[in-house]
């Protein structure tokens, strides 16, 4: 087989966690910004698009369907990675959709640090931000797990498909009404 095929179905299977987090928060949003309505400078500190309630409804949702990922698949078939061992995968589990979260609230910070109001788009970051706070949380918590499973194959996969990805899931969102901006 050719073996960029096994590496994109083993980088989507490890970010799926961090991918449903994004979406489920997304998708449920909320009514409490986590800045509670603060500015710094001129700008909010994150803004309205950063809510408590879409923040732990993502984090729950990315963290179980990770559990159900790993009792149904992971580490039987080669080409599904596994999360680890009990009770390891339930930190790298963690790492993936609390980071996601974490990766989100630093992307609106930095969008708004640059005077970008709530939903302008910032190229990049907007698609790569929960990536990166996924990525930083493994590196933190679960680093022989995450040098060891994250090939260079792999990571390189993920920054290619997540950005492609992402336009897509997040069209499907502004189509149903639940992001105001298609990005
Ligand atoms: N969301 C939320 N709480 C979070 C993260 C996301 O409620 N912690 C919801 C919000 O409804 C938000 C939507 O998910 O509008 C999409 O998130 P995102 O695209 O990151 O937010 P934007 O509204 O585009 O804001 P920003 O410019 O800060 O990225
Ligand atoms: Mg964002």
């Amino acid at each position: 087989m050719n073996p960029v095929i096994p590496t994109i179905i083993a980088a989507l299977w490890l970010m799926l966690p961090a991918y449903i987090t994004n979406a489920s928060a997304a998708f449920f949003g909320g009514k409490t910004p986590i800045d509670r309505g603060i500015y710094w400078g001129k700008n909010r500190l994150l803004g309205d698009g950063k809510t408590y309630e879409g923040l732990l409804k993502g984090f729950s949702c990315g963290f179980l369907f990770g559990i159900l990922q790993h009792l149904v698949l992971s580490g039987y078939i080669t080409i599904t990675p596994s999360f680890g061992i009990f009770p390891f995968f339930l930190v790298t589990l963690f790492c993936l959709s609390a980071g996601a979260m974490i990766g989100d609230l630093l992307g609106s910070f930095m969008k708004r640090r640059l005077g970008l109001k709530r939903g302008t788009p910032l190229p990049l970051v907007d698609q790569l931000d929960f990536v990166g706070g996924a990525w930083l949380l493994l590196f933190l918590g679960a680093r022989a797990w995450f040098i060891e499973t994250f090939s260079l194959g792999i990571i390189l996969a993920v920054i290619i498909l997540t950005p492609v990805l992402h336009l897509f899931t997040n069209y499907i969102g502004f189509k149903i009404g639940k992001k105001t901006v298609p990005w």
